[in-house]
């Protein structure tokens, strides 16, 4: 959707940055030093503090989310051939960097509750069409290996990990988080991305904290580690020789990226109590309305409700998601869609799916609404009154019928 912002000063966008730090002091000491590149000192700061903040023992700058999902799953041993258990409800990629990794998703449903994994369906595929046996799973009608499995928690909250965790420990299934939209989720006091062998974020414009595009890899396993920074670094070896032992990768953060995330890491305290303070405001405006609903916190997160999402139910309110957005749009207002989920996607046909309609209804119903860190409660109350008057004048028409 393309949103004409040059002449509406009142325009509310969905998320913006909030660059309030140090930002523009650290780039101007890049400039200053002449460090631009992936070999610049804010990389390893960057590194080191997000490393300490998320309390993982390693971490790894990468230029996207998705090159960090791609490098984790080469790192994890995923190999072509492989199927590899995913949430069918997410951004897609999710799942592009299990085929960039020459693997093939198994696309799973989502809880109705919580909108992340439905763990009950991983365990009864595994159960019921997979054998595991000598520390391999198979899919017994492939006959394919059933490598891994990537929870992604989706919106800032977080999936059954205890569950999961359990699950993967029976059938020898590798952990890759897809954290990149939960940077903040605690999950029994750890935080999302810790618990898998290695965790992914982004710091894409639209996230908590943003780097402009950028990633991180985390891990506690120092093989790993060294591994995934060496094929990001196009596998080469140390020395001033250009020899290679691998086909590696151009993924590496640049220091001008890693100069703005630190900056922007230092004020996440105060980016997450403004999410959580604009989440609070949503839900007791919309708390009680008819046909309106929004996700429900698995039992033992601590979300950081990175995009405050309704659900609209038409057979209710009368309105589909996709009027309610249209609606915002007239008033300057941006919201969106979830995602297609990726069972549905032409991009990924041919997949197997586990499912369920939950993941399609909430593709129909959902609507993320405006949550950039900066959103003042002046705006926010303009965001709740113009829905919450589209329902009620909608409700008064359909009450005259
Ligand atoms: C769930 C999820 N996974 C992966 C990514 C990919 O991150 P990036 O855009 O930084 O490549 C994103 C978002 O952008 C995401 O929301």
């Amino acid at each position: 959707m393309l949103i004409d912002m040059s002449s509406d000063t009142t325009f509310i966008p969905l998320s913006v940055p909030c660059l309030g730090g140090r930002e523009r002091e650290y780039l101007t000491s890049c400039v200053d030093d002449n460090w631009v590149s992936s070999v610049g000192p804010f990389v390893r700061r960057f590194e080191g503090a997000f490393a300490q903040h998320v309390g993982a023992s390693h971490a790894i700058a990468c230029a996207s989310g998705t090159a960090a999902l791609h490098l984790a799953m080469l790192a994890a041993g995923v190999e072509p051939g492989d199927l590899i258990l995913v949430s069918s409800l997410t951004f897609i990629a999710s799942v592009n960097a299990i085929r960039h990794a020459g693997a093939d998703p198994v696309l799973v449903d989502c809880h109705p509750g919580s909108w992340q994994m439905d763990m009950d369906r991983v365990s009864r595929f595994l159960m019921e069409e997979c054998d595991t046996r000598e520390g391999t799973c198979r899919h017994r009608q492939s006959g394919r290996r059933v490598a891994g499995i990537v929870p992604v928690h989706i919106l800032g909250h977080g999936a059954d990990l205890p569950a999961l965790l359990a699950i993967a420990a029976r059938h020898h299934l590798v952990v890759v988080e897809d954290a990149a939209e939960a940077l903040g989720v605690r999950i029994a006091g750890r935080h999302a991305g810790t618990f898998g062998r290695l965790g992914c974020f982004s710091f894409n414009g639209n996230k908590t904290i943003t780097t402009g595009a950028g990633g991180m890899v985390v891990t506690d396993d120092r093989t790993l580690a060294d591994r995934v920074r060496h094929l990001s670094e196009q596998a080469k070896l140390p020395g001033s020789e250009y020899v290679h032992d691998a086909v590696g990768y151009n993924y590496r953060m640049s220091n001008l990226h890693a100069a703005v995330g630190l900056a922007q890491l230092e004020q996440l305290t105060g980016h997450l109590a403004a999410k959580r303070a604009i989440a609070d405001r949503y839900a007791s405006a919309f708390a009680g309305r008819a046909g309106i609903g929004w996700i429900r916190p698995t039992e033992g997160v601590d979300p950081a409700w990175w995009l405050f999402t309704l659900t609209i139910d038409p057979a209710i309110t009368g309105l589909t998601a996709r009027q309610v957005m249209a609606h915002l749009k007239e008033q300057g207002i941006e919201s969106r869609p979830l995602w297609q989920p990726i069972h549905l996607s032409p991009a990924h046909t041919g997949a197997l799916f586990l499912g369920g309609e939950v993941a399609e209804r909430l593709y129909d119903q959902a609507l993320s609404l405006p949550s950039s860190v900066g959103l003042s409660a002046t705006d926010q109350d303009r965001v709740i009154e113009t829905i919450t008057e589209l329902l009620m004048s909608n409700q008064r028409r359909s009450n005259h019928a």
